[in-house]
Order: structure tokens, then sequence, then C-alpha cells
């Protein structure tokens, strides 16, 4: 188990992008919301003299993950959830399973809990094994598929990670990049299991701040607790609503499905150039080990691509780096650019 601290967990891909630079630091999906959505949205505007009501948000949600609504609790985007976790359980043993996204680890400190940490190694691709995660855990956290690593764990695997006494969080923030959505959790009441669902990705809507939490009426509760009043907007709301229906499932479903197409030729591109990528990659980005990782970051960025660095992921060092999937036109540019760089 590694130490603390020495990460900056606050590091995120949208501090790696601007200046004109292509952006394959961050891992929202798509470059706008769609046409529909942002109708759905701009809709909302005359609305906006009311507080905001989740009621309908909360039933959308239930009815497409096939669960009574007093097992949705909607958030301003995933991030919320991991501050409300910290905070409603403050005081529980808590054991982060990494490399994985930093936000709740930097969530529990900032409530003052302490952290260990468990990390899964680079030579075993980063899967989980659940006997790694020590007995004594009370508050256990694991993406699903991970960021940074793009490993998409068995529903087995996680389900093993249930303890009498211990809640596991599950982020399934890129779950729906994956098509079929494969070894989610978010469809069954397991009892000591909270799932965490993103919206922001998929549909390019990060600048609005819309997520949810699905678990046991009794977690939701003390979740609620601490939320501040009125945390998810009237249009955060709307968006739960709207991406929620059968038709945008299946239009999430095909944008996956696009995005496999991409990350194989993406994989077969880095590959082809003698790059290491990490694991079997699931998600819409891969993470890669290059010898000198940060010498061929800056070199990508003069030659006007930006990637995300891997170091301010606990359990990774300064030759990991992940890359967004983008369109085949794009990929290609950018293999062409980075191969200029790595010889
Ligand atoms: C793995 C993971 N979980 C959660 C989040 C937060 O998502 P949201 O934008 O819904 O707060 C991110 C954002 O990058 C993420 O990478």
């Amino acid at each position: 188990m590694a130490e603390q601290g020495e990460y900056d967990l606050l590091h995120h891909g949208d501090r790696e992008v601007g200046d004109g630079l292509v952006d394959l630091a961050v891992n929202v999906r798509l470059a706008a919301p769609p046409e529909w959505l942002r109708r759905e949205l701009a809709d909302t505007l005359s609305g906006l003299a009311a507080y905001p009501d989740v009621r309908g948000a909360v039933e959308a949600v239930a009815a497409r993950h096939g669960r009574p609504p007093s097992e949705v609790l909607p958030t301003a985007g995933a991030a919320e959830a991991f501050t409300l976790l910290a905070s409603a359980f403050r005081g529980r043993n808590a054991v982060v399973v990494h490399p994985q996204f930093t936000e709740p680890e930097a969530a529990l400190r900032a409530a003052g809990q302490a952290v260990r940490r468990v990390v899964l190694p680079a030579a075993d691709g980063f899967v989980l094994t659940p006997d790694a995660v020590p007995a004594d855990a009370e508050l256990v956290f694991v993406g699903n598929p991970t960021n940074p690593t793009s490993v998409l764990h068995p529903a087995q695997a996680l389900r093993q990670l249930c303890a009498p006494g211990r809640l596991v969080v599950v982020d399934e923030a890129f779950l729906d990049a994956v098509p079929g959505e494969p070894e989610s959790l978010a469809g069954q009441r397991l009892p000591g299991v909270v799932v965490l669902r993103s919206l922001t990705k998929t549909w390019g809507i990060a600048g609005l701040r819309a997520g949810y939490v699905l678990g046991e009426p009794e977690v939701l509760d003390r979740l609620r607790a601490v939320q501040p009043p009125w945390s998810v907007s009237t249009p955060a709301a709307v968006a739960m609503v709207a991406c929620s229906r059968p038709d945008a499932v299946a239009e999430a479903n095909r944008l996956a499905r696009e995005a496999d197409r991409d990350r194989e030729r993406l994989v077969e591109g880095l590959r082809g150039l003698g790059v290491e990528v990490a694991g079997v990659p699931r998600a819409p980005f891969v993470l890669v080990r290059v010898p000198g990782a940060g010498r061929v970051r800056l070199a990508l960025r003069e030659a006007g691509y930006a990637v995300r660095r891997g170091d301010t992921f606990p359990g990774l060092d300064g030759d990991w780096l992940r890359i967004a999937v983008r369109d085949r036109e794009t990929t290609d540019r950018f293999l062409a650019a980075l191969a200029d760089t790595l010889t």
C-alpha cells in the first residue's frame, strides 16, 4: 500500500488544454451537446425564476435503470457524490483503489479522512483483485471502467468486495461509453453498494454538472442530509430526464460502439509505433507507457496536441500518459505527430 500525499490529486485534464491545442486530454466525448439536448436545455431558461425540482429527474433515472425512485439521488455531477460520501460517512475506514480518478481521495482528505490506497499493479494489467482490499475497509472506492487505466472490472469481482459493515462505491462515470454497459451494477440493488453515474462525458455537458447516485434508500438519505439545498439546477434536472429516455440511451450506445472502433484504431496505431498500451482498454481513453513521457507530452504540445500526464494518479509515474479516443481523422493526425516525436 502506497504512502499518502505525493501526487497532485487536484490536477485534471482540463488544466492541460487551451492555446489552440487539439484536446486529447479531457475525457468529455462531444465538443458540444447534441442539438436535441441543447434545445431542451434552452427551453429551461424562461423557468429559471423557480427553484429546481428534481422529482421528474428521479423518476426518469429510476425508470432508465429499472429501480424504484427511492434508490436515486441526483447530484451536481458524479463529482458531488464523492464529497457527499466523504462527509456522510466520515470516520469510516476508507480505501481507494488506484490508479483511479483522484477526486474520491481528494474529497475524503478534504473531509479530514485518513485514506489508504490499494494500488493495482501495471504488471497485472491493473485488474481488480478483490483480496487486495484490506478486510477492515469500511468505505471502498473503485472505478468501472476505471479512469485512467480504461480497465473494465467484472461485476463478479466487484460483488466480491461486498462485506458486512462496508460500503462499496462503484464509480460508473464512463459506463455509458461501453457498448451494452456490461459489468454494470446500476440495475441491481445490492446491500452495501452505491453506483455513481455521470451524464457529462457522453453528452458534452461537463459545464452543466449532471450525475446521480443509485443505492439503498438509507444510504441515499444520509447523502441527501449533507447535500447543499438545490444543488442540482433546473437545466441539469432536465438533462437527466432527456438523457434517460430510451432513444437517448440508444444514441449513447451508438456513440459507444463508434468509440470502440475509434479506440481500436488508436490502439493499433500506438502499438504499431511500439508504444505500450496498458491492460485491456474498454473506455474511450487509453493509458500508455512511454519512457520519457514528460518530454513526449511537451513535444506533442509543440505539435499542437494536448494529452494528459499520468504522473498525478497514485500508482503511476512519469512514464505514463492518458490519451482520449477521438474520431479517426483526429486519431490519424495525432498518431503521425506522435511518430514524429518518437523519432
Ligand atoms: C472516473 C470519473 N468519475 C467521475 C468524474 C466526475 O464526473 P462529473 O463531471 O459527472 O462530475 C470524472 C470526471 O472526469 C471521472 O473521470
